[in-house]
């Protein structure tokens, strides 16, 4: 049986990936609507990705005998300064998605809660991921710029990467 202070920490880190998957959603439609195509198709992978770490949680949750939450549906921003701002803001959350996920991890540590630690050991591997590539493009955004022939050349490389990655997903 899980304990009670962590199915609440997981309910809430169940919360937290369901609002990452609708803020990439609001960023994939920003980017939709501006032309940015590739970019588009990668922020709607990103939230097809988030809700799949919410949906592994869940799972998990009720698999463990605990009870677990289908989470409100809060409304994230819909408009963005900047296309540089997307990456910057998607940082930020991923950061803070990272310090969750270590707190869970510290309180399931302190439990002796085995099962538990070995869920968020997976995660914290994917934050690392996703943390990376979140910078990898910030990087490359502040070399190129985020307007004309640069902005063009990052939305074809985001339009690889999202081909990339669904190709990885069929393929598993
Ligand atoms: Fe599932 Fe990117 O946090």
């Amino acid at each position: 049986m899980l304990k009670k202070s962590i199915n609440e920490a997981l309910n809430e880190q169940i919360a937290m990936e369901a609002y990452a998957s609708n803020y990439y959603l609001a960023m994939a439609s920003w980017c939709e609507r501006k032309g940015l195509e590739g970019s588009a198709q990668f922020f709607y992978g990103q939230a097809d990705e988030e809700r799949e770490h919410m949906m592994k949680i869940f799972r998990y949750v009720n698999e463990a005998d605990g009870h677990a939450h289908a989470p409100a549906i809060n409304q994230p921003d819909l408009e963005f300064e900047s296309f540089n701002s997307l990456f910057e803001i998607a940082l930020n959350h991923e950061k803070k998605v990272t310090k969750s996920i270590d707190r869970i991890l510290k309180l399931a540590t302190e439990a002796n809660d085995f099962r538990t630690q070995n869920l968020l050991q997976w995660f914290v591997d994917e934050q690392l991921e996703e943390e990376n590539q979140m910078q990898t493009i910030l990087d490359k955004l502040n070399l190129i710029g985020d307007s004309g022939v640069g902005l063009y050349m990052l939305d074809a490389e985001l339009s690889k990467k999202a081909e990339e990655k669904e190709a990885e997903e069929e393929g598993e």
